[in-house]
């Protein structure tokens, strides 16, 4: 397959001489979990082709922009789409790539800094954007939720030195607090219909990687709040997915490379980079949506570009 073609060291950021002890408990944990969700939980394969209310978090570039031009392509004629992000400028470009594939849906951008918003500006984006689309969320067939957006926070400290708990809140607000604010507040708006959770995570949520105590805590925190969702709406229509794209060329990377006071990263990025073996954006996506489509899944597994 194409996208398996860089995959020539491991299922990780990097590979180093300790990794093969992380791979065996993640294999360990992993099955454990794929064994108590399928008891419980229905498994799925998804039509895209419905009409949809979808929202993305960081569109304006990397992942987040990329998802939301592919997946736009797929829905039915009259869905919604919400990018949001900080960048007007940029949403406006994703936006006018959108709409010069797809004149039959609804393109809407939003402004919102995740590191300050609550639950009531959510509330009012959400209502709005219905209300611009001149739309009744229960005349969707799905309501569809991507929580992309994230950033890395600062890797040029280790663990033992990232005292600031200014730094911190303002962190996990930006990663954390604010995609759960926004998912209660979409369950809230779209209560009636079926809906699909993508939590883009990372191999970092479930793995230790020194520098990075900002970036997996944080991941690993969003990821269980998704699987406690899922496992609360098991029995309703509501699907959940943690993706990890694994590791894309983007200016999440370009920082982390820049930046990481880890020795061992900063050469794997380095040297991908420049051998140009770095996965894309474009390849994650298409991955990505064919797990959707073709795969049969359980609400609330983690599914990594590489499984
Ligand atoms: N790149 C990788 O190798 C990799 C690997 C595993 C997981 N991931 C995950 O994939 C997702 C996307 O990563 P990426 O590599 O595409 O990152 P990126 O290129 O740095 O893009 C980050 C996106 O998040 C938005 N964002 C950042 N801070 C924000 C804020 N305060 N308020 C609103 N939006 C904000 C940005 O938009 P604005 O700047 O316009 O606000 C941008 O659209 C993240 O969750 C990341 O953790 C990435």
């Amino acid at each position: 397959m194409r996208w398996m073609c860089n995959n020539n060291t491991s299922n990780s950021w990097f590979r180093t001489g300790h990794s093969n002890r992380h791979w065996f408990a993640r294999s360990l944990a992993l099955s454990r979990y794929t064994k108590s969700a399928k008891k419980t939980l229905g498994n799925m394969v998804l039509d895209l082709a419905k009409k949809t209310y979808f929202l993305i978090t960081g569109a304006s570039r990397g992942i987040g922009k990329c998802m939301a031009i592919e997946v736009a392509k797929k829905l039915k004629s009259g869905s919604v789409v919400v990018l949001v992000a900080r960048d007007l400028v940029a949403l406006e470009k994703t936006k006018t790539e959108i709409e010069s594939k797809r004149s039959d849906v609804t393109v809407l951008v939003y402004s919102v800094d995740l590191s300050k918003a609550k639950a009531e500006n959510f509330q009012e984006l959400l209502r709005n954007s219905l209300k611009q689309a001149n739309a009744n969320a229960d005349t969707f067939e799905r309501a569809f939720i991507i929580h992309n957006a994230g950033t890395v926070g600062d890797v040029s400290k280790s663990a033992k030195d990232v005292t600031d708990t200014a730094i911190w809140l303002d962190y996990y607000h930006t990663n954390v607090f604010s995609t759960i604010a926004l998912n209660g507040e979409f369950f809230e708006e779209f209560s009636k219909i079926p809906k699909l959770v993508i939590n883009i995570t990372s191999l970092c949520g479930i793995e230790p990687f020194a520098s990075m105590s900002y970036y997996c805590s944080g991941k690993a925190a969003r990821e269980m709040y998704f699987k406690v969702l899922a496992v609360e709406e098991k029995d309703t229509e509501t699907q959940v997915l943690n993706y990890a794209p694994g590791p894309i060329d983007t200016d999440m990377t370009v920082l982390i490379q820049r930046e990481t006071i880890n020795k061992d990263l900063q050469e794997t990025f380095k040297s991908q980079r420049e051998s140009k073996t770095m996965l894309t954006a474009e390849q994650t996506t298409a991955k990505f949506i064919k797990i959707l489509e073709e795969v049969e899944f359980t609400s609330g597994a983690h599914i990594d570009f590489f499984d």
